[in-house]
């Protein structure tokens, strides 16, 4: 679609070497945003409420973005588009510093930065076309012009039938891909989400998800998707940042940052999705130090083509322990296959160290997580398994 062909000649400014989390972004991309020490203090008194973020999102990807109730999340996109002035820090978006622009070039960068909101702000004297219109007509586009575009930007919502409709007449997910059509009328480079989907029923929410997905591979426009929902990002997005308190605790491709969560807070942020809990009757007997009546808890990630290898059966054979399954599943993260198995290795002996670089050597990640202490009585011990 020619429409929403991008037509920014941006050129990247001060490029960085520095990238968060465990991945690495692609040669070939260059970031499109690029968030250098970026802290926001609203009063003195209650602190920062952003504190010293830096980040960079590579051009057309879809970045997720979550966090807990007052992480600082949406003040984190309004300093993209410029709403929200950063105490220190800078911030670039498509090559242009939006943290040092005011007034008239401001008003025109934001063109390129469009947003979309969970309460999808729609006016609700216009129709669905004329909503879609609005920002053509403030930017000052010619009226014919305007004529042409809007039905392209109803149909990439999906929504040609709906041009004269109010928005009163229209469902949620239909005001949301108004709001959608709304956003991508002036061709931005970027969309800014924030929890556009959180007031959708599940199945809406995925159907905007998609969408979302959809016009990210068709005209690859860059997506920040704000949400504390662990499952939006799982579907869609490619990279992920987990804040927290204004901080930045986990960066990094989506698959990396939900298979091996460094931070403790992370971990139990993404345990919604990917169970990395065990169950309480296990956790009550796990201690740090192995003695001798404990045996060792193994958490073996499976990632990729490996996810069904019959591990198990292969550490029976190979060294002759008894691996009982505590916990065990298997999610589907953009489309990869993460599995996760947490057994406790009886009878492993002096051979943990080479069960674990077995483990390694098949292409899985094996992390002892603790030591369970033996049940004294038979019977609570099958019972646990
Ligand atoms: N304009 C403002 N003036 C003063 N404090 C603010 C302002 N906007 C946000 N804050 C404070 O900054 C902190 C972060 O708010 P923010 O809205 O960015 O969080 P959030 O992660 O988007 O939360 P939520 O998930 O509830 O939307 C909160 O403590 C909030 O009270
Ligand atoms: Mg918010």
């Amino acid at each position: 679609m020619t429409l929403l062909a991008r037509t920014d000649g941006a050129t990247e400014t001060e490029p960085r070497s520095q990238e968060h989390g465990t991945g690495l972004r692609p040669a070939n991309t260059r970031p499109i945003i690029e968030i250098h020490s970026l802290s926001k203090i609203y009063d003195a008194k209650s602190g920062p409420v952003l504190d010293d973020i830096s980040l960079n999102v590579s051009e057309g990807s879809i970045h997720g973005i979550i966090g807990r109730s007052g992480a600082g999340k949406s003040t984190l996109v309004r300093c993209l588009n410029g709403l929200v002035s950063p105490s220190s820090g800078r911030v670039f978006v498509s090559g242009q510093e939006i943290s040092a622009l005011k007034g008239q070039d401001l008003r025109k960068a934001r063109r390129q930065i469009a947003m979309v909101f969970q309460h999808f702000s729609l006016l609700s004297s216009r129709t669905a076309a004329a909503n879609v219109a609005l920002p053509l007509e403030i930017a000052g586009i010619a009226k014919e012009t305007i004529r042409k575009r809007v039905p392209d930007l109803l149909e990439l919502v999906g929504l040609s039938g709906k041009a004269d409709a109010y928005p009163s007449e229209l469902s949620g997910g239909q005001k949301q891909r108004i709001g959608i059509a709304r956003a991508l009328a002036l061709e931005p480079a970027v969309l800014l989400s924030d929890e556009a989907t959180s007031a959708l029923d599940p199945e809406t929410t995925e159907q905007i998800l998609d969408l979302l997905k959809d016009i990210n591979r068709r005209i690859g426009l860059s997506i920040v998707l704000i949400t504390h929902e662990m499952d939006v990002v799982r579907q869609i997005a490619d990279h992920v940042t987990v804040l927290e308190q204004g901080r930045i605790i986990e960066s990094g491709p989506t698959f990396d940052v939900f298979a091996f969560p460094r931070s403790k807070t992370a971990r139990s942020f993404l345990s919604s999705i990917v169970a990395h809990d065990l169950p309480e009757e296990v956790t009550a007997r796990l201690v740090q130090e192995a003695t001798g009546d404990t045996d060792p808890v193994i958490r073996i990630t499976f990632t990729g083509s490996s996810a069904h290898s019959a591990v198990v059966a292969d550490l029976v054979e190979r060294f002759k322990v008894r691996p009982n399954i505590l916990h065990g599943r298997i999610d589907y993260i953009g489309g990869a296959a993460l599995g996760i198995l947490t057994i406790v290795s009886e009878n492993t002996g002096p051979r943990l160290s080479d069960i674990l670089s077995y483990l390694s050597s098949l292409g899985l990640h094996g992390e002892v997580i603790g030591h369970a202490v033996r049940p004294a009585v038979t019977g609570a011990h099958r019972a646990a398994h």
